[in-house]
Protein backbone atom coordinates (compact mmCIF):
# COMPACT_ATOMS: atom_id res chain seq x y z
CA UNK A 1 0.00 0.00 0.00
CA UNK A 2 1.06 3.23 -0.95
CA UNK A 3 1.83 5.97 1.90
CA UNK A 4 -0.20 9.20 1.45
CA UNK A 5 2.15 12.08 0.47
CA UNK A 6 2.06 15.90 1.76
CA UNK A 7 0.98 17.88 -1.15
CA UNK A 8 3.75 20.85 -1.92
CA UNK A 9 4.08 23.64 -0.05
CA UNK A 10 6.51 24.97 -2.87
CA UNK A 11 5.82 27.54 -5.83
CA UNK A 12 8.31 27.29 -8.87
CA UNK A 13 6.71 28.23 -11.90
CA UNK A 14 4.63 30.71 -10.28
CA UNK A 15 3.64 34.02 -10.68
CA UNK A 16 2.70 36.26 -7.35
CA UNK A 17 1.35 39.56 -6.74
CA UNK A 18 2.09 40.93 -3.41
CA UNK A 19 0.53 44.82 -2.93
CA UNK A 20 2.26 46.70 0.96
CA UNK A 21 5.69 44.83 -0.16
CA UNK A 22 7.93 47.49 0.95
CA UNK A 23 7.90 46.87 4.25
CA UNK A 24 5.93 45.10 7.64
CA UNK A 25 3.15 41.82 6.43
CA UNK A 26 3.82 42.51 2.58
CA UNK A 27 7.62 42.49 3.09
CA UNK A 28 7.53 39.05 4.97
CA UNK A 29 4.54 37.36 2.76
CA UNK A 30 6.83 38.61 -0.11
CA UNK A 31 10.04 36.77 1.31
CA UNK A 32 8.00 33.63 2.32
CA UNK A 33 6.50 33.38 -0.98
CA UNK A 34 9.91 33.77 -2.73
CA UNK A 35 11.44 31.16 -0.58
CA UNK A 36 8.99 28.95 -1.66
CA UNK A 37 10.41 29.56 -5.60
CA UNK A 38 7.40 31.63 -7.16
CA UNK A 39 8.51 34.72 -9.29
CA UNK A 40 7.52 37.87 -6.67
CA UNK A 41 5.89 41.26 -8.14
CA UNK A 42 6.27 43.63 -5.64
CA UNK A 43 3.70 46.60 -5.14
CA UNK A 44 4.01 49.84 -3.33
CA UNK A 45 3.45 54.12 -3.74
CA UNK A 46 7.39 54.44 -3.01
CA UNK A 47 9.14 53.87 -5.77
CA UNK A 48 12.86 53.62 -3.90
CA UNK A 49 11.02 51.95 -1.44
CA UNK A 50 9.89 48.84 -3.14
CA UNK A 51 12.42 48.68 -5.92
CA UNK A 52 14.80 48.88 -2.36
CA UNK A 53 12.76 46.09 -0.95
CA UNK A 54 12.88 43.68 -4.49
CA UNK A 55 16.72 44.45 -4.78
CA UNK A 56 16.92 42.91 -1.28
CA UNK A 57 15.20 39.70 -2.02
CA UNK A 58 17.23 39.68 -5.22
CA UNK A 59 20.44 39.65 -3.16
CA UNK A 60 18.79 36.61 -1.52
CA UNK A 61 18.67 35.29 -5.01
CA UNK A 62 15.19 35.14 -5.11
CA UNK A 63 13.31 36.10 -7.86
CA UNK A 64 11.62 39.66 -7.83
CA UNK A 65 10.67 42.69 -8.95
CA UNK A 66 9.45 45.99 -7.59
CA UNK A 67 6.70 48.59 -9.21
CA UNK A 68 5.32 51.46 -7.73
CA UNK A 69 1.67 51.60 -7.88
CA UNK A 70 -1.14 53.36 -6.15
CA UNK A 71 -3.64 50.22 -5.80
CA UNK A 72 -6.42 52.93 -5.18
CA UNK A 73 -5.60 54.38 -8.81
CA UNK A 74 -8.19 52.04 -10.59
CA UNK A 75 -6.97 52.92 -13.76
CA UNK A 76 -3.53 52.27 -13.05
CA UNK A 77 -3.65 49.08 -10.84
CA UNK A 78 -5.65 47.68 -14.07
CA UNK A 79 -2.73 48.85 -16.28
CA UNK A 80 -0.20 47.29 -13.73
CA UNK A 81 -2.18 43.76 -13.68
CA UNK A 82 -2.42 43.87 -17.27
CA UNK A 83 1.29 44.43 -17.64
CA UNK A 84 3.03 42.05 -15.10
CA UNK A 85 -0.02 39.43 -14.68
CA UNK A 86 -1.37 36.89 -15.02
CA UNK A 87 -1.10 35.47 -11.35
CA UNK A 88 -1.09 32.60 -9.63
CA UNK A 89 -1.11 34.08 -6.09
CA UNK A 90 -2.51 37.43 -4.72
CA UNK A 91 -1.48 38.53 -1.16
CA UNK A 92 -3.49 41.38 -1.22
CA UNK A 93 -2.65 43.15 1.62
CA UNK A 94 -2.38 47.07 1.31
CA UNK A 95 -3.99 48.58 3.99
CA UNK A 96 -4.23 51.12 6.50
CA UNK A 97 -5.72 51.89 9.98
CA UNK A 98 -6.23 55.34 11.73
CA UNK A 99 -7.68 54.66 15.18
CA UNK A 100 -9.99 56.97 16.22
CA UNK A 101 -13.13 57.13 19.01
CA UNK A 102 -16.82 55.82 16.80
CA UNK A 103 -18.09 59.30 17.78
CA UNK A 104 -15.35 61.36 16.28
CA UNK A 105 -15.17 59.69 13.48
CA UNK A 106 -15.75 61.91 9.95
CA UNK A 107 -16.27 60.68 6.32
CA UNK A 108 -12.75 61.77 5.39
CA UNK A 109 -11.49 59.23 8.30
CA UNK A 110 -13.91 56.59 6.99
CA UNK A 111 -13.04 57.44 3.44
CA UNK A 112 -9.81 57.31 3.94
CA UNK A 113 -9.73 53.32 5.59
CA UNK A 114 -11.87 51.69 3.45
CA UNK A 115 -11.11 53.38 0.23
CA UNK A 116 -7.85 51.28 1.00
CA UNK A 117 -8.70 48.33 2.93
CA UNK A 118 -11.70 47.60 1.24
CA UNK A 119 -12.31 49.28 -2.06
CA UNK A 120 -8.92 49.16 -3.35
CA UNK A 121 -8.80 45.55 -1.99
CA UNK A 122 -12.02 44.35 -3.54
CA UNK A 123 -11.04 45.66 -6.92
CA UNK A 124 -6.92 44.37 -7.02
CA UNK A 125 -8.38 41.18 -6.65
CA UNK A 126 -11.56 41.24 -8.96
CA UNK A 127 -8.54 42.21 -12.13
CA UNK A 128 -6.17 39.61 -10.42
CA UNK A 129 -9.16 37.14 -10.53
CA UNK A 130 -9.91 37.62 -14.22
CA UNK A 131 -6.15 36.97 -15.51
CA UNK A 132 -6.62 33.76 -13.32
CA UNK A 133 -9.77 32.94 -15.12
CA UNK A 134 -8.61 33.61 -18.62
CA UNK A 135 -5.23 31.72 -17.84
CA UNK A 136 -7.15 28.51 -16.98
CA UNK A 137 -4.66 27.34 -14.13
CA UNK A 138 -6.74 28.23 -10.94
CA UNK A 139 -5.04 30.60 -8.35
CA UNK A 140 -4.75 31.24 -4.67
CA UNK A 141 -6.30 34.63 -3.69
CA UNK A 142 -4.83 35.75 0.03
CA UNK A 143 -6.31 38.82 1.62
CA UNK A 144 -4.54 40.53 4.58
CA UNK A 145 -7.44 40.49 6.85
CA UNK A 146 -6.95 41.19 10.89
CA UNK A 147 -8.31 39.76 14.01
CA UNK A 148 -10.29 42.58 13.59
CA UNK A 149 -11.88 41.32 11.04
CA UNK A 150 -13.41 38.55 13.68
CA UNK A 151 -13.99 40.44 16.50
CA UNK A 152 -14.69 44.28 17.75
CA UNK A 153 -11.92 46.54 19.13
CA UNK A 154 -11.73 50.29 20.56
CA UNK A 155 -11.47 53.28 18.06
CA UNK A 156 -11.71 50.55 15.48
CA UNK A 157 -15.38 50.59 14.71
CA UNK A 158 -14.15 52.02 10.52
CA UNK A 159 -11.30 49.46 10.84
CA UNK A 160 -13.50 46.51 11.76
CA UNK A 161 -15.94 47.48 9.28
CA UNK A 162 -13.43 47.17 6.59
CA UNK A 163 -11.63 44.04 7.95
CA UNK A 164 -15.13 42.27 8.16
CA UNK A 165 -15.85 43.42 4.84
CA UNK A 166 -13.15 41.89 3.63
CA UNK A 167 -13.98 38.72 5.36
CA UNK A 168 -17.51 38.86 3.72
CA UNK A 169 -15.62 39.32 0.22
CA UNK A 170 -13.66 36.67 0.73
CA UNK A 171 -16.61 33.96 1.33
CA UNK A 172 -18.57 35.25 -1.31
CA UNK A 173 -15.92 35.40 -4.29
CA UNK A 174 -14.72 32.22 -3.22
CA UNK A 175 -18.00 30.92 -4.04
CA UNK A 176 -17.91 32.34 -7.28
CA UNK A 177 -14.81 31.55 -8.23
CA UNK A 178 -14.44 27.68 -6.95
CA UNK A 179 -15.30 26.88 -10.83
CA UNK A 180 -12.33 28.04 -11.86
CA UNK A 181 -9.88 26.49 -9.22
CA UNK A 182 -9.37 30.09 -7.32
CA UNK A 183 -9.29 29.63 -4.23
CA UNK A 184 -10.02 32.75 -1.75
CA UNK A 185 -8.99 33.02 2.10
CA UNK A 186 -7.59 35.70 4.70
CA UNK A 187 -4.82 35.94 6.75
CA UNK A 188 -6.31 37.28 10.40
CA UNK A 189 -3.12 38.65 12.37
CA UNK A 190 -2.98 39.81 15.82
CA UNK A 191 -0.62 42.85 16.74
CA UNK A 192 2.15 42.46 14.47
CA UNK A 193 5.36 44.30 14.96
CA UNK A 194 5.50 46.66 11.81
CA UNK A 195 6.08 50.59 11.26
CA UNK A 196 2.25 50.94 10.88
CA UNK A 197 1.98 49.70 14.29
CA UNK A 198 5.06 51.57 15.64
CA UNK A 199 3.29 54.33 17.97
CA UNK A 200 1.47 51.44 19.58
CA UNK A 201 4.74 49.59 20.16
CA UNK A 202 6.34 52.58 21.81
CA UNK A 203 3.40 52.81 24.53
CA UNK A 204 4.87 50.33 27.53
CA UNK A 205 1.21 50.57 28.97
CA UNK A 206 -0.44 49.54 25.26
CA UNK A 207 2.28 46.51 25.12
CA UNK A 208 1.09 45.35 28.48
CA UNK A 209 -2.42 45.07 27.78
CA UNK A 210 -1.61 43.74 24.13
CA UNK A 211 0.40 40.45 25.99
CA UNK A 212 -2.76 40.00 28.53
CA UNK A 213 -5.02 40.10 25.61
CA UNK A 214 -3.11 37.91 23.62
CA UNK A 215 -3.08 34.33 25.42
CA UNK A 216 0.50 33.43 24.20
CA UNK A 217 2.01 36.31 25.73
CA UNK A 218 3.37 37.99 23.48
CA UNK A 219 2.58 40.05 20.59
CA UNK A 220 3.23 38.89 16.76
CA UNK A 221 6.60 39.74 14.66
CA UNK A 222 6.27 39.33 10.85
CA UNK A 223 8.01 36.01 10.91
CA UNK A 224 4.34 35.00 12.52
CA UNK A 225 2.33 35.66 9.20
CA UNK A 226 5.11 34.15 6.93
CA UNK A 227 4.21 30.16 7.42
CA UNK A 228 0.49 30.82 6.79
CA UNK A 229 0.89 32.89 3.32
CA UNK A 230 3.10 30.19 2.21
CA UNK A 231 0.66 27.58 3.00
CA UNK A 232 -2.42 29.14 1.58
CA UNK A 233 -0.73 30.04 -1.57
CA UNK A 234 0.34 26.23 -1.86
CA UNK A 235 -0.81 22.83 -3.30
CA UNK A 236 -0.53 22.13 0.59
CA UNK A 237 -4.35 24.13 1.42
CA UNK A 238 -5.51 22.99 -2.05
CA UNK A 239 -9.11 22.51 -0.24
CA UNK A 240 -9.39 25.25 1.62
CA UNK A 241 -11.35 28.70 0.13
CA UNK A 242 -13.51 30.86 1.61
CA UNK A 243 -12.08 31.01 5.11
CA UNK A 244 -9.73 32.90 7.59
CA UNK A 245 -6.08 31.64 9.13
CA UNK A 246 -6.71 33.68 12.71
CA UNK A 247 -3.02 34.48 13.68
CA UNK A 248 -3.74 35.83 17.13
CA UNK A 249 -2.27 33.82 19.95
CA UNK A 250 -5.68 33.33 21.15
CA UNK A 251 -6.89 36.98 21.35
CA UNK A 252 -10.27 35.81 20.14
CA UNK A 253 -10.52 32.27 21.49
CA UNK A 254 -12.91 33.38 24.34
N1 LIG B 1 0.57 45.53 11.78
C1 LIG B 1 -0.46 44.95 12.37
O1 LIG B 1 -0.52 44.83 13.61
C2 LIG B 1 -1.60 44.42 11.55
C3 LIG B 1 -2.49 43.52 12.16
C4 LIG B 1 -3.53 42.99 11.39
C5 LIG B 1 -3.67 43.35 10.07
N2 LIG B 1 -2.79 44.24 9.51
C6 LIG B 1 -2.97 44.57 8.10
O2 LIG B 1 -1.79 44.19 7.42
C7 LIG B 1 -1.62 45.01 6.26
C8 LIG B 1 -0.23 45.60 6.26
O3 LIG B 1 -0.01 46.25 7.49
P1 LIG B 1 1.45 46.70 7.95
O4 LIG B 1 1.37 46.86 9.42
O5 LIG B 1 2.47 45.80 7.34
O6 LIG B 1 1.49 48.17 7.28
P2 LIG B 1 2.71 49.14 6.94
O7 LIG B 1 3.91 48.76 7.75
O8 LIG B 1 2.15 50.52 7.10
O9 LIG B 1 3.00 48.86 5.41
C9 LIG B 1 2.02 49.21 4.47
C10 LIG B 1 2.48 48.84 3.09
O10 LIG B 1 1.43 49.17 2.17
C11 LIG B 1 1.92 50.09 1.19
N3 LIG B 1 0.81 50.94 0.78
C12 LIG B 1 0.12 51.84 1.53
N4 LIG B 1 -0.81 52.45 0.78
C13 LIG B 1 -0.71 51.91 -0.47
C14 LIG B 1 -1.39 52.15 -1.70
N5 LIG B 1 -2.38 53.06 -1.80
N6 LIG B 1 -1.03 51.43 -2.79
C15 LIG B 1 -0.04 50.52 -2.71
N7 LIG B 1 0.64 50.25 -1.58
C16 LIG B 1 0.31 50.96 -0.48
C17 LIG B 1 3.08 50.81 1.89
O11 LIG B 1 4.01 51.39 0.99
P3 LIG B 1 3.80 52.90 0.40
O12 LIG B 1 3.48 53.78 1.58
O13 LIG B 1 5.11 53.24 -0.27
O14 LIG B 1 2.69 52.80 -0.59
C18 LIG B 1 3.70 49.63 2.63
O15 LIG B 1 4.45 48.83 1.74
C19 LIG B 1 -2.76 46.03 6.30
O16 LIG B 1 -3.82 45.54 5.51
C20 LIG B 1 -3.16 46.02 7.77
O17 LIG B 1 -4.50 46.44 7.95
C21 LIG B 1 -1.76 44.77 10.22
Amino acid sequence: MTLPRTPSFRLDGKKALVTGASRGIGLGGAVALAEQGAHVVMAARSPQEIEAAAKRLRDMDFSAEGISLDVGDYQAMIAAVEKYGPFDVLFNNAGTNQPIPYVEVTPDNFDMITDLSLKAAFFVAQEVAKGMIAQGRGGSIIHTSSQMGHVGGIDRAVYCGAKWGIEGVTRASAIELAKHKIRVNTIAPTFIRTPMTASTFDDPERVKWLEEKIKLGRVGEIEDIMGAVAFLASDASALITGTSIIIDGGWTAD
